[in-house]
């Protein structure tokens, strides 16, 4: 399916299957225990809803706000963190949930932030994997789907803040981002 420059990568069926078959993969990894889910916002919100109504174990979740310098499609070397967790993390089992792992530097930078809370152990879920775009080496232990490196909006990923909503995901064509101001 082609529109207005969006040429689709996963169509929406896809997506939701696959994310049923992750939250299950999950549900059985962790059916010993009760790990605590932290979301990347806010890219990972629509996928992490999903997923979490497709687990059948306990669990809690708690969100991070992390941002990289720079916007639109350019990449950037420096990564802030703009809230902390406040839940308990000392000897959970903690899933870090992420929408697209790139060029590995948001989660790197994530992972030092999180090493001194004493988890017992951490798990690094994605929908996307670019691992051609990858320039930090990093462990990802779940996986949606693995793309190649181009640029991507829908379900939770945007371009400028448009786009989050697309029940599936598109690459964004060059003509559509040049027309786009924000
Ligand atoms: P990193 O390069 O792995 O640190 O990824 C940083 C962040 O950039 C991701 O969590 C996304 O929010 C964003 N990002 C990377 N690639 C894309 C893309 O193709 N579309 C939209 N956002 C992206
Ligand atoms: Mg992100």
């Amino acid at each position: 399916m082609e529109q207005l420059g969006f040429i689709t990568l996963i169509e929406a069926d896809d997506i939701q299957r696959r994310v049923r078959e992750m939250a299950e993969r999950i549900s059985i990894d962790y059916s010993e225990s009760n790990p605590l889910i932290i979301v990347l916002l806010k890219g990972a919100f629509i996928f992490t809803a999903d997923l979490i109504r497709n687990l059948t174990i306990p669990h809690e979740i708690d969100f991070i706000t992390l941002f990289s310098y720079g916007e639109g499609t350019k990449r950037s070397a420096n990564v802030g963190v703009i809230n902390h967790i406040r839940s308990r993390t000392e000897d959970r089992d903690i899933i870090i949930v992420d929408e697209i792992v790139d060029t590995g530097r948001t989660l790197s930078r994530l992972i030092k932030t999180l090493e001194d809370h004493n988890a017992r152990s951490f798990r690094i879920c994605t929908l996307l994997d670019k691992p051609d775009a990858r320039e930090v080496e990093i462990d990802v232990d779940y996986v949606g789907f693995t793309i190649p490196d181009v640029f991507v909006v829908g379900y939770g990923l945007d371009y400028r803040e448009r786009y989050r909503n697309l029940p599936y995901i598109a690459e964004l064509t060059p003509e559509i981002k040049n027309t786009i101001k924000s």
